[in-house]
């Protein structure tokens, strides 16, 4: 793989065709972090209305953290995995008082924060401060397991690892966040899961899996 083509027409791609999203409008980490606690176990079209809602009651990471957990939870309703909200909200509260309300760029300091995991913690530090870390969820995995044809369990918890590897191989330290989304993106328009728009990939050139034809046979996802 020709790592800088991959990149540049990776990059090039997201900025044309990304979807205008809520939390695409700026980068406040605060906005960052609460969209990607709210995307992990729900779609972007049921997130939007959602995020919108939650950004209207509590615009920042004080206001956040003053609420009372019941109107928290009312915002929550109807995501599902409240402990996201309560989790969050005891977060952002240790943010304001350890940290002068500022989320940490420092890696070690938000992945101690209650909630975020190593996949929050990439995708904050990449698209809210532009560091080059990597944010490896199911779709940045399904997108790169293909790409470069690794053949991991994707189901072993240790195998983010493996991607993760990838990612800080492949990285653009120009434009971290634009990298990390269009990994996202491309996952969500064109990499799917069931036949992938291979035809329209942008990509493409680059795919291992596209050239071998065996993109339908991964990522591998063995029964627990
Ligand atoms: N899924 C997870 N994070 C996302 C993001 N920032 N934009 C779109 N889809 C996502």
């Amino acid at each position: 793989i020709n790592i800088p083509q991959f990149r540049e027409d990776l990059i090039t791609w997201f900025e044309k065709e990304q979807r205008s999203l809520p939390w695409r409008e700026n980068r406040d980490p605060y906005r960052v972090w609460v969209s990607e606690i709210m995307l992990q176990q729900t779609k972007v079209d049921t997130v939007i209305p959602y995020f919108k809602n939650f950004i209207d009651h509590f615009p920042t990471l004080s206001a956040l953290a003053n609420a009372n957990e019941q109107e928290v939870l009312k915002a929550w309703e109807g995501l599902g995995y409240y402990s996201r909200a309560r989790n969050l909200q005891t977060a952002v509260k240790e943010v304001v008082e350890q940290y002068d309300a500022k989320v940490p760029d420092d890696p070690r300091q938000l992945g101690d924060l209650k909630g975020v995991g190593p996949y929050t913690k990439g995708a904050i530090l990449s698209i809210a401060y532009g560091i080059p870390e990597p944010a490896v969820d199911g779709n940045v995995m399904r997108v790169l397991s293909r790409i470069l044809r690794i053949e991991e369990d994707i189901a072993k918890p240790k195998t983010r690892k493996t991607f993760e590897a990838a990612v800080r191989d492949l990285i653009s330290s120009e434009n971290p966040s634009a990298f990390n989304q269009g990994l996202m993106e491309l996952g969500a328009l064109i990499c799917t899961p069931k036949s992938p728009s291979c035809l329209l990939c942008p990509v493409q050139e680059h795919c291992t899996a596209f050239r071998d034809g065996v993109e339908q046979s991964l990522p591998i996802k063995k029964k627990k």
